[in-house]
Parts: structure tokens; sequence; C-alpha cells
């Protein structure tokens, strides 16, 4: 569009080479070109001619994610080149800074201001990756009086419909007949059903990925039941379930070349008469007795049995998300989520992925010596470790007994909500680590 306001990424110097007409009207405003910081020039009729950005040689996904909400709505383009890789990720963090929740405002956010898309950008991805992240912090913000267990299966569902994949949910006592007592056993006590969601997508014959993902849509602890600090944000204990849902999307929607298997425990812990007791013994879905150590650690219960029948159909890779623990937000913050990996060379790779795409994941360790501390007296296992420490990596090796040894196998903590507002990321249900995940997939089946 011709009349489209430039945009001219800027430092102090290109601002002195190639803007001298601006330079008192930079300098009368404050602007010199500090990243960061932003510059609105007019023309001689006393409009918008062009907006100055200040910017690192480098840029990322997050250079120009404040824009959509600061700048006056109206129609934007850049006047840089830059290369195809840059250019996507300018476009794409100018859509995902363009996000708000407003479905229970009445009065709905207006216009906004937006980016022409940049000739070489990938618009393909920037649109997968776009949908699949505001589908995440959709379900995520959604508060967990309309996102339960239904809803879940009504979500996955809908894009079973959209992408033509099979769907299969086995809910309520049939979890019970099917064998899956620990999903079962988590979620009874909840007026809303606890479910197994089966997704399944793509060619048979192409290289299998299954997604697991932890879709608890209350976590009140249970019987243990959680402080009311603690248990304010967990309605987004569903976080890894959204987020394997928005990566199942980002596939089917590019196309990726895979056998696509999504399974979701979605689940309420709640508190009833009938609920889940400390100390009860479980007969997992693989045969395994697991003693309650605390009805709160029910998130790992929930992916045993999901883990095991993943595990049973020996996918080239299995990947599962999870708010699994508060222990891995002590390790690395919230914003940072944490994985868990049985092969070097995935975790060698996704680390650089995460990096590439600037949506980076930080690896720890699966460190085997501490696999005693689930041990159990009566059992053959507890749910939780005994001793405060190092608790993210204990659930993930209580994870790991329900893994085939020889699968490749990602296991993501994370947070899966801002508790800030930082630029493109507002406060707020949010996909963390899911971009990188979706480059790994894709370098794997290149
Ligand atoms: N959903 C929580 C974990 C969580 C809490 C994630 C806060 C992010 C922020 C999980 O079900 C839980 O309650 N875990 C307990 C485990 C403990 C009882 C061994 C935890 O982390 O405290
Ligand atoms: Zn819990
Ligand atoms: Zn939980």
């Amino acid at each position: 569009m011709a009349d489209a306001i430039a945009i001219h990424l800027v430092n102090a110097e290109i601002l002195q080479a190639d803007h001298p007409d601006s330079a008192a009207w930079c300098q009368a405003s404050g602007f010199s070109g500090e990243v960061g910081t932003l510059c609105l020039v007019p023309d001689a009729a006393g409009k918008i001619g062009k907006v100055l950005v200040g910017s690192s040689d480098s840029v990322d996904v997050w250079t120009l994610a404040a824009l959509p909400k600061t700048l006056p709505a109206g129609t934007y383009a850049l006047a840089n080149k830059f290369s195809d890789s840059n250019a996507t990720k300018l476009y794409l963090g100018w859509q995902l800074g363009s996000y708000s929740f407003d479905r229970y405002k009445l009065t709905k956010v207006g216009l906004l201001a937006t980016l022409e898309a940049p000739e070489n950008a990938d618009l393909t991805y920037v649109k997968a990756a776009t949908e699949a992240t505001y589908l995440v912090r959709d379900l995520v913000t959604t508060p967990a009086n309309n996102m339960g267990p239904d809803q879940l299966e009504e979500t996955a569902r809908n894009l079973a419909d959209r992408y033509e994949a099979k769907i299969a949910v086995i809910a309520g006592g049939d979890l019970v007949v099917e064998n899956y007592p620990m999903i079962f056993a988590v979620g009874k006590a909840s007026t809303r059903a606890p479910r197994l969601i089966d997704m399944r997508w793509g060619n048979p014959d192409a290289p299998s990925i299954t997604l697991v993902g932890k879709g608890v849509c209350f976590d009140s602890g249970g019987l243990d039941i959680k402080s009311a600090a603690g248990m304010r944000l967990m309605k987004k204990d569903m976080g890894g379930a959204a987020q394997v849902l928005g990566l199942a999307q980002m596939i089917m929607e590019i196309g990726l070349p895979v056998s696509l298997r999504v399974l979701v425990a979605a689940v309420e812990n709640s508190i009833a008469g009938n609920a889940l007791r400390p100390l009860d013994i479980l007969t997992s879905r693989k045969g395994t007795t697991i003693e309650i150590g605390n009805t709160d650690a029910e998130g790992r219960l929930v992916l045993a049995d999901a883990l095991w029948e993943a595990s049973s159909e020996d996918p080239d890779l299995l990947i599962d998300c999870a708010t699994l623990t508060g222990a891995a937000r002590v390790a690395l913050g919230t914003e940072l989520p944490a994985f868990f990996c049985n092969d070097e060379q995935v975790t060698a790779t996704l680390l650089k992925v995460g990096q590439t795409a600037d949506d980076p994941l930080w690896n720890l360790p699966l460190h085997n010596a501490y696999r005693s501390m689930l041990d159990s007296p009566v059992a053959d296992m507890n749910n939780i470790a005994n001793g405060s420490y190092g608790g993210s990596i204990t659930a993930a090796l209580f994870l790991q007994e329900f893994i085939q040894p020889d699968i490749p196998w990602i296991h993501v903590d994370l947070m899966a909500y801002n508790l800030r507002s930082l630029p493109g990321r507002p406060e707020g249900g949010d996909a963390m680590g899911m971009r990188a995940l979706f480059e790994l997939i894709k370098q794997r089946v290149a």
C-alpha cells in the first residue's frame, strides 16, 4: 500500500547518516536511536511521516512486538531490508504483540496498528505460529469455570475437524475399563469427568511424533489442599495440554510430514468425599503400584498413564509438556521453561533451536542418583520424593519410569503464564518453548 507509514530501524549512526532531515525533531523530542525507544516524525502536512525505532544490529522476534499497541492505529511498512529469517521474526513479533484477551470485556479492544507483510517473510509460518500462540493464550487465560476437561475436549475436537484428524476420547468410568486408573483417580472428585483425549493425524508411514499434555484444568491440590496464594493461578495447570494442542495445530497447519499423535490427560484436581487421599495406593496403567505421598503431585500421575500408552507405540520422538512443578520455577524463574531429555543429540538441538527461534528452554538433568528418593516402603514408588530439594528433577525421574528407555523423550516443565507483560508477551497464559519444539520436529523430519 502506497500510503503505509514507513518504519525505519535505526541506531545513533544510522540516524545521523540517513535521517538528517529529522535531526532537529529527534533532538527536540529526545530521540537518539537508543534500543527500545521510538520517535514519530511528522511530515509537512503534520501527519505521521515516518517512524524511527531504535534497534541494535541483531533483531529478534520481540524487536517490534510492542509497536502494534503503542503506535496510532494505521498501516505501517518496514523501510529496511532484512534477511528472510529476520523479516519473518519481525513480522511474527508484530502479530504476537497484537494479541488481546477480551472475551469477558464488554468493550473490545479497538483497531491496532498493522504491519504490511515484508515480502520475504515466511507468511505460512507466521500465520501458523501466531494462531497456535493465540490458541494457547486463550486456553490458558480462560478461567477454569469456562475451561474444564469438557472444553479441552471440545478444543481438540475442533482441531480434529479442521485438519481432518482422527480423535477418540475415553471419559469417566471408561478410564477404569480401559485401564487408565491414575487419570481416573486424580479426576474422579470433580463434577466434570476426567478424560484422555487421543488425536491422530498425518501419514502413518512418516516419522512418528507423540505429544503428551498435562491438562489439569484446575489444581486445588486435592485433599493436600494448596494455600490461597498457591491455588490462585491454577487455572493455568492445563498449560502443557494447551501447548501440545498449539504445537499440533502448527504441525498440521504447516503440514509437516509426520505421523502425529496427541494425548491429553484432561482432569480437574478437586476435593470431594470420593477424592484421592494421601497414602492411597494406585495401580498404574503400567501395572506398578504408586503410593500417594501428596495429592497435589497429581500431574505426574495423569501423565504417567498417558506416557505409558504413548510408549507402547514406540514413537520416533516423544514430547510431554506440563506445568509440573513449582521447583522448576524456583530453579529457572517463570519465563524460562526447563526440559529434561534422555538423548544428548536431541538435547543439543533443542538448546540450539530455542536460541535461534527466540524461544529458549534450559536443560536440567535426569540425575538418576535421585531416583531412590521416590522409593516407597509399601508400594513400587511414591509420587513425591522424600526431601524437599530437586523437585523438578525427581518429578522428571518419576515420569521416566513410564517411558521405554530407547524412545527419545523430552519432558518440558513450563510456567505457561506471564506474570509480567513484556513486548509481545502480555500478562496471562502463554506458550513457552512451543516454537522451539516445532523447529526441532521440523529439523528431525526434514
Ligand atoms: N501444578 C503444580 C505445579 C506448579 C505450581 C507449577 C506452581 C507452576 C507453579 C503441581 O501439580 C504441584 O502442585 N506440584 C507440587 C509437587 C509437590 C507436592 C511434590 C509442587 O511443585 O509444589
Ligand atoms: Zn498439584
Ligand atoms: Zn498441577
